[in-house]
């Protein structure tokens, strides 16, 4: 573990239920809104299909942990077809990026790190471009920025961006291609 008092592994099956506690974080991410319940947030299709049956074949993710092993953020990948889209669907090929950071480890350097490992492993799995949908007002749009992402459509709110990884194909690519 290094001087930033945290350190990065594997995603596994047992990593389940905190995947989900950072999907409701990511759910909640304006503390001007009300907050969206776990329950309210597995129950909505849309929102729980990000981690329903985690892991899937295919699945990659990467869990940040503090000294003692306690899980403190995570960043995750999973691919969506045409028929079950995420919001940040691109296409296929694409996987789409989920990131969480415990609140009280926000600022600290975390995410980044977090998002230059999950696209690291992605890389060497082969995976050429990843995707993502942020709302615009979330300063998480700032991070994903300044790792490499490019916003590819916009809607009234959000989002959709791409980083290609590697050698892979332009992010100026249509986001309709596949
Ligand atoms: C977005 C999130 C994953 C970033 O992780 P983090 O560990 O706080 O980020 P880092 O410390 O590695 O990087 C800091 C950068 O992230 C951005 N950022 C986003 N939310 C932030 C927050 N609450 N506190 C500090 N920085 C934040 C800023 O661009 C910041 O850069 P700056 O310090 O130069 O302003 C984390 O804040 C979080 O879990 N937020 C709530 C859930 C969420 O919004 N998920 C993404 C949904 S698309």
């Amino acid at each position: 573990m290094a001087d930033s008092g945290f350190s990065l592994r594997m995603a596994t099956a047992d990593d389940a239920d905190f995947l989900t506690d950072m999907l409701v974080a990511a759910v909640n991410w304006n503390p001007a809104q009300t907050a969206v319940s776990r329950d309210r947030v597995l129950e909505d299709c849309l929102s729980a299909h990000y981690v329903e049956g985690w892991p899937r074949p295919g699945d990659l993710g990467v869990v940040a942990v503090e000294a003692g092993g306690r899980p403190i953020g995570a960043a995750w990948l999973r691919q969506f077809g045409h028929d079950d889209p995420g919001y940040g669907f691109v296409a296929g090929d694409v996987p789409e990026l989920s990131v969480g950071v415990v609140a009280a480890w926000r600022g600290k350097g975390v995410g980044r790190a977090l998002l230059t490992d999950v696209a690291r492993h992605a890389t060497e799995r082969g995976i050429a471009r990843i995707c993502l949908s942020v709302e615009r007002a979330n300063r998480a749009r700032d991070l994903y920025v300044a790792e490499g992402f490019t916003t590819v459509a916009s809607g009234p709110d959000a989002d959709t961006m791409i980083r290609v990884l590697g050698d892979g194909p332009s992010a100026e690519t249509s986001p309709s291609e596949g």
